[in-house]
């Protein structure tokens, strides 16, 4: 039925398959960054607390009778934590970009991305009303000329703090330019939580920026906290808002019980460790500078490579002698990548391998 799309596809080289994960492999191919997931006690512990609790399963909406003590928790906890007066969980990172970007824009707005933005929330994009723009990644000054152009109720900018892809970190000046021209920002943590900042909050935390009104913050669950879902920092009027217009918040089972507890103990552990974790953090910045004579801003190494040929081959011949990576090419990436992550959890000694095999690689 779809054989001419699919040879289409394979003739690019842009063919995909999942593959069940080679355990065996060391693993810096996933976004698990302080290897928070392998942590033994934290699931003992979440599976003790659970078993306290007479139901296991969220079973409905969060706006229907969904929405349980353990979600409310990790909320409070996440309120207080990054200075936000309201938190919303959700069931993923793609759910919860697919809940801002579809609701906050409306007919007479204007919705400005980062063109490196997420897939979920430029796939949202698509389905909008809205006036949509995007903006040249981290160009603040084409951003600014962009903020100054047409008449629009509302304005909306959407970023990353850290660049799924490239691993570039956001520019600080676009708080500015939102606080100045009084625009929502919406600000993808995916992959700063847990990577950057004093207490590894991410952006807002690094920039130290007091969160206002027009701030929204969206974090994952499936990346440095260990476990799965997400959640969306943001005041209580746009809170509000968003349990009265946001789909996957009314329309979908609430997240799952479990990994919403397994996010909580993995957060505190995270933040009662903080100092060990930035250390480690460091160091692996390190190897990557003295190998590759690169500055990563977070935790992804973003290795170019000339084709997607090359960047299956090298993923071949990586996972052989024993590492795994993210061989990502396009239309995920403009140009074929390694994804290169350096967990944390993985000994500096067994990195500093790996970095030296890849230096070898032709
Ligand atoms: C920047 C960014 N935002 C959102 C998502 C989606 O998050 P999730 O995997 O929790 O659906 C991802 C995940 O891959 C991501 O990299």
């Amino acid at each position: 039925m779809y054989s001419s799309e699919l040879n289409a596809i394979k003739k690019s080289n842009r063919f995909r398959k999942r593959e069940v994960c080679n355990t065996n492999l060391i693993d810096f191919a996933s976004n698990d960054y302080l290897g928070l997931s392998e942590v033994k006690s934290l699931l003992l512990k979440t599976c003790k607390t659970m078993q306290s609790y007479g139901t296991h399963a969220p079973k409905s909406s969060q706006l229907v009778n969904g929405y349980h003590q353990i979600h409310k928790n990790f909320e409070e906890l996440l309120c207080k934590s990054n200075g936000f007066s309201s938190a919303l969980v959700l069931g993923s990172g793609f759910l919860a970009n697919l809940a801002l970007i579809e609701s906050l824009p409306r007919k007479k707005d204007l919705l400005i991305l980062d063109e490196e933005y997420h897939a979920s929330g430029l796939f949202a994009s698509k389905l909008l009303d809205a006036t949509v723009w995007k903006f040249q990644h981290n160009n603040m000054d084409e951003l600014e000329k962009f903020l100054n152009k047409g008449d629009f109720k509302r304005v909306i900018v959407a970023v990353e703090g850290i660049y799924s892809m490239s691993g570039n970190l956001l520019d600080k000046r676009v708080f500015e330019l939102c606080d100045k021209y009084k625009f929502l920002l919406i600000v993808d943590e995916a992959h700063s939580v847990g990577v950057v900042g004093e207490k590894l909050l991410g952006v807002f935390d690094l920039y130290d920026i007091k969160p206002n009104k027009y701030h929204i913050k969206m974090g994952t669950l499936g990346k440095a906290l260990g476990s799965y879902g997400a959640y969306i920092l943001c005041s209580n009027h746009i809170s509000e808002y968003l349990q009265n217009r946001a789909k996957p918040l009314i329309y979908a089972t609430a997240p799952s019980l479990f990994d919403t507890e397994l996010a909580k103990e993995n957060f505190i552990y995270m933040c009662d460790n903080r100092e060990f974790f930035i250390g480690e953090i460091k160091k692996r910045k390190a190897i990557i500078k003295r190998y590759f004579g690169y500055d990563m801003d977070g935790l992804i190494f973003s290795y170019k490579l000339k084709s997607s040929q090359d960047v299956l081959r090298y993923r071949e011949e990586l996972a052989s002698a024993g590492f795994s990576v993210g061989a990502i090419r396009p239309p995920t990436v403009e140009i074929p990548i390694l994804r290169i992550i350096p967990r944390v959890s993985v000994e500096e000694k067994k990195f500093e391998e790996f970095c030296k095999y890849l230096v070898e690689l032709k």
